[in-house]
């Protein structure tokens, strides 16, 4: 755990590892924990350097090429150039911005029907205009959960009827359960079978979806193979759910932390994308990304030898005093504002601007059906247990008129 890492007398708190940051970013900017053997790199300059400098900060070291031990293995995301050139431009031309934006009109059908079913739980109490009172909702299990889940299996192309199967699929997936289910096989080889299924459907018919672009999308006549294809998929799944469902969460907890915040923004919509920058700087959805050295290299003045593991704080970087003025204060309007909570350089998150989308729909069409928000203070936050995605178990929150 992060508290043995070093000398310094700050401990490490899931919550709130923000103070364990800057007191590294002052005394220990990089840092080797003596038990693991993981560097650790906290400065802005410095993890944006790990980020992009593929040369010496490898993502593919250390990863099976094949998929076969690790589904991720064979995506963009463990790659480095040239298979992560061939990779992600084979995958970009299916994954444009605009089959993105066509998306609009559906994501916010899907947002007013789980705000409708919220509704119709409570007590009844909406407004004329389809607004909502007096009654209590979990943000991430009513909301911003089962959001991005649909949005991928609508991507995908995964039919209604697979629907449920394929959220539990993917939820094991995203959690790395390896239980066995009724068929006595593990989530990710069934959902491997699946996909092979739906492959070989639009294979042989193909529809208006991801899938079937996937598999028209060539460069000189080059396709992605049937394990880079499925890698795909899976990435689709633990790189979009979570973190979708944390940037939404965690923008509900930067509003509430601020009073009056939520009031302000439903008289003033037109910020809201400005300020879901700022909840990506202020509370990154991911904390932190590994890479392995192939050389030595020296950061902040310390040398980190070739082939040491290393973790890459942008939860860090994103409050580093150096890059942003006052970077411990959540600004709803912060201009320049150039966090890196989506990486940096080649592996830029691709799926961006689908999550910048999904949290404006959501977090509009809460303002406009919403008139107050309030989390509920006596159900404790749960942070969620991991090093890279932050946020919380859960999110009760009621929403009223006062
Ligand atoms: C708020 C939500 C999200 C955050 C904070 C986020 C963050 C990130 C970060 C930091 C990286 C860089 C990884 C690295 O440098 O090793 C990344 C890569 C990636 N993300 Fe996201 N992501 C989000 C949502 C999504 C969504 C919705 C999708 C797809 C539907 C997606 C797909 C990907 C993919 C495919 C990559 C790998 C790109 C590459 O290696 O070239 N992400 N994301």
């Amino acid at each position: 755990m992060p508290e043995e890492t070093t000398s310094t007398s700050f401990s490490f708190s899931p919550l709130n590892p923000f103070g364990w940051y800057a007191a590294h970013r002052q005394q220990s900017p990089v840092v080797r924990d003596p038990r693991s053997g993981l560097w650790h790199v906290f400065r802005y300059d410095d993890v944006q350097r790990a980020l992009s400098d593929y040369a010496v900060f490898s993502s593919a070291a250390g990863r099976d090429e094949t998929g076969q031990r690790d589904p991720l293995g064979a995506s963009m995301i463990s790659a480095d150039p040239p298979r992560h050139r061939r990779l992600r431009s084979l995958v970009t031309l299916a994954f444009t911005s605009s089959a993105v934006a066509r998306l609009e009109p559906r994501i916010t059908s899907l947002v007013d029907e789980f705000l409708d079913a919220v509704a119709a739980r409570g007590d009844g109490a909406m407004e004329g205009t389809g607004g909502i009172r007096g009654i209590r909702m979990d943000i991430i299990d009513d909301l911003a959960t089962p959001l991005p889940v649909t949005v991928i299996a609508e991507l995908l192309g995964v039919p209604p009827s697979d629907r449920a199967q394929f959220k539990q699929w993917s939820d094991a997936v995203v959690m790395g359960s390896q239980a066995t289910g009724m068929t006595g096989r593990s989530p990710q080889t069934e959902m491997g079978q699946y996909f092979q299924g739906l492959i070989a459907e639009r294979r042989k018919q193909p529809r208006e979806d991801l899938i079937s672009a996937l598999l028209a999308s060539q460069i000189d006549g080059e396709h992605l193979s049937e394990p880079e294809l499925l890698g795909f998929c899976i990435l689709l799944l633990v790189a979009g759910n979570e973190t979708t469902t944390n940037l939404i969460g965690n923008a509900i907890l930067c509003f509430d932390e601020q009073h009056g915040q939520w009031e302000r923004l439903r008289e003033e919509q037109t910020i809201l994308p400005k300020t879901i920058e700022e909840v990506l700087r202020y509370r990154s959805p991911v904390q932190s990304m590994f890479r392995t050295t192939l050389q030595d290299v020296t950061l902040s003045d310390v040398t980190i030898p070739a082939g040491s593991a290393v973790l890459a704080w942008i939860g860090s970087a994103n409050r580093d005093e150096a890059r942003f003025p006052l970077a411990d204060r959540f600004d709803p309007i912060r201009a320049p504002n150039r966090h890196i909570a989506f990486g940096h350089g080649i592996h830029f998150c691709l799926g961006a601007p689908l999550a910048r989308l999904e949290a404006r729909i959501a977090l509009g069409r809460m303002l406009e059906r919403i008139p107050h928000l309030r989390r509920v203070e006596m159900a404790p936050l749960e942070p969620l247990e991991s090093l890279i995605v932050f946020g919380v178990k859960h999110l009760p929150v009621t929403l009223s008129q006062a």
